[in-house]
C-alpha cells in the first residue's frame, strides 16, 4: 500500500489552510441557506445585479422566490416566480410598467414599509401596510407577506395580483388581473379579468394603453351578479365565484388534474392573447401521467375568443387589418395576403399594407391591379362595405 504524506511542514500548513477555507465556505453556505429559509428581518435588502447573485428571497420549500428578475437588457422586474422548475415562471410583479436598472434596491425598511428604489435612489414603488411590521416572508404558497408581531399578515402580494392567481389565493371585489402585452413583455396589456364591486365577474378588452374597460367578452350570456370572492381551491384546484353567504355562484374552472395541487404546480392567468387559462405542471415525473414535464393548459375561457370579442370599438381579439383563428386552445392572429405585421413581437398591433393603396374612382390601368381572393369561413364583422343579397360573385367583381 502507498500512502501519500505531505513532504514538508509547508505543505501541511497549506493543507490545513485549505481545510479552513473549506470550513468557512461550508459555514457560509449553511448561513446562506438558513438566511433564505427564514423570516426576512427589518432592514434587509436585495440589489438588482446582472449575475443574479443574492438577488432573491426563497420560500422554505424553495418553490417560490421574491426578488429581481432580469428582462433582457431592458432592466429588472421586482417579481415573484416559480423557482424550482426549469422554466422559472413569473407570478407577480411590483413594477411591470416601469422596469428598474442594475443597482436598484428593494428594502424592508427598519420602520416597516417595503420600498423599491432605482439606482439613483428614486422611489419606484412601496407598500406601507397599516400596523407595525415585524418581518417579511416568502411563503410556500407564493404569497410574499409583511407580518405583524402576532404573525398576522398585514399585507400580501396575493392582495394585489398582476395577471396570475395561485392556489389558496382569493380575489375580492374590485380586484383586476391584467394580461401582459406579449410572451416576453410583462407590461400591462389589453385584456382584463375582474370581479367588479357590483359582483359581476367578467373578462374585458381594455382601451389599451389605458386600463379603462372596453368590451366584456366573457361570460357570453348575461353576467352573474352578487359575486363576493373568487376562490382558487388548494385541494381541488377548482376556481369558483362565491356569494357573500358562501354559496357557489359559478364554477370558472372545475377540471381536476388527478391528485391536483399535491402533485401539480398550478396557476391561472390572463394570457396575453386574452384567454383566461389554468395551467398545471407535474411536480414529479413519476406522477405526471399524461402530462408532459412543462406547463399544460387544464381549462380555459372563453371557448373561442375569436368569436366573442366583437366590440363596436377597438380591434377585437387580434389587431386591425388582421384576422383571428383559434385551434388547440391557442389564438392565432394572421395578416391577410398583401399585409404584414406592424410589430412581429406584438401581433396585436395589427397588420399594415404592403402595397400602394389603389383607387377605384377612375377607369385606369390601376383597375387591373385589383384581384379577388377567397378566404373560406372568414369574416370581418361590423366592417362590411355593403351587404348585397342574391348577387353573384361575378356581379360583385
Ligand atoms: C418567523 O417569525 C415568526 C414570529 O416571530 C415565527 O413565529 C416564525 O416561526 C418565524 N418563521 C421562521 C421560518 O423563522
Ligand atoms: C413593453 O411594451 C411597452 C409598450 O409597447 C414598451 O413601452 C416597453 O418598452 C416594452 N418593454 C420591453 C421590456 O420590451
Ligand atoms: C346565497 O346567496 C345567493 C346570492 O345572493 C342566493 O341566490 C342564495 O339563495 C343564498 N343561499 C343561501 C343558502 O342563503
Ligand atoms: C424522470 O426524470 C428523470 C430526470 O430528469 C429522467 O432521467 C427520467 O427519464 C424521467 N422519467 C420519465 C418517465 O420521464
Amino acid at each position: 500500500m502507498n500512502f501519500v504524506f505531505p513532504r514538508n511542514t509547508q505543505n501541511m500548513a497549506l493543507v490545513s489552510q485549505f481545510f479552513l477555507y473549506f470550513l468557512i465556505l461550508l459555514l457560509l453556505l449553511v448561513l446562506t441557506i438558513a438566511q433564505t429559509n427564514s423570516n426576512i428581518t427589518l432592514g434587509s435588502s436585495l440589489t438588482a445585479s446582472n449575475d443574479n447573485s443574492g438577488s432573491s428571497w426563497v420560500s422554505p420549500s424553495g418553490e417560490f422566490a421574491f426578488g429581481f428578475w432580469q428582462i433582457g437588457d431592458q432592466g429588472f422586474l421586482l417579481a415573484i416566480w416559480f423557482d424550482k422548475i426549469p422554466e422559472k415562471t413569473i407570478v407577480w410583479s411590483a413594477n411591470r410598467d416601469e422596469l428598474v436598472q442594475r443597482g436598484s434596491k428593494v428594502e424592508l425598511t427598519a420602520d416597516g414599509p417595503l420600498v423599491l428604489r432605482d439606482a439613483t435612489g428614486r422611489q419606484i414603488w412601496n407598500i406601507a401596510p397599516g400596523g407595525e411590521v415585524a418581518y417579511g416572508a416568502m411563503l410556500d404558497t407564493g404569497n410574499f407577506v409583511l407580518a405583524g408581531r402576532d404573525s398576522v399578515n398585514l399585507w400580501g402580494s396575493f392582495d394585489m395580483p398582476t395577471y396570475t392567481i395561485l392556489p389558496t389565493q382569493m380575489m375580492n371585489q374590485g380586484t383586476k388581473l391584467i394580461g401582459r402585452i406579449s410572451s416576453s413583455n410583462y407590461s400591462s396589456g389589453r385584456f382584463m379579468f375582474t370581479l367588479q364591486t357590483n359582483g359581476n365577474l367578467l373578462l374585458y378588452t381594455t382601451k389599451y394603453p389605458t386600463l379603462e374597460v372596453n368590451y366584456a367578452y366573457w361570460p357570453t350570456q348575461s353576467s352573474i351578479g352578487s359575486g363576493f370572492q373568487v376562490i382558487f381551491n388548494q385541494l381541488t384546484g377548482y376556481i369558483y365565484l362565491i356569494a357573500r353567504n358562501g354559496s357557489i355562484l359559478n364554477e370558472v374552472f372545475s377540471i381536476k388534474a388527478s391528485n391536483s395541487t399535491e402533485d401539480f404546480y398550478q396557476r391561472a392567468i390572463v394570457d396575453y392573447d386574452g384567454v383566461f387559462r389554468q395551467y398545471v405542471y407535474p411536480k414529479r415525473n413519476s406522477s405526471a401521467g399524461k402530462w408532459s414535464m412543462g406547463w399544460s393548459t387544464l381549462s380555459f375561457i372563453p371557448s373561442n375568443i375569436c368569436l366573442t370579442t366583437e366590440g363596436v370599438t377597438g380591434s377585437g381579439a387580434c389587431g386591425f387589418n388582421s384576422y383571428c383563428s383559434f385551434e388547440d386552445d391557442r389564438k392565432n392572429c394572421q395578416c391577410p395576403h398583401g399585409y404584414t405585421f406592424i410589430d412581429p413581437e406584438d401581433v396585436m398591433k395589427g397588420c399594415k399594407q404592403n402595397f400602394v393603396p389603389q383607387s377605384c374612382d377612375k377607369a385606369s390601368e390601376e383597375m387591373n391591379l385589383f384581384e379577388f381572393r377567397e378566404m373560406i369561413n372568414t369574416d370581418w364583422p361590423l366592417s362590411d362595405y355593403e351587404d348585397y343579397k342574391a348577387q353573384s360573385e361575378d356581379w360583385c367583381r
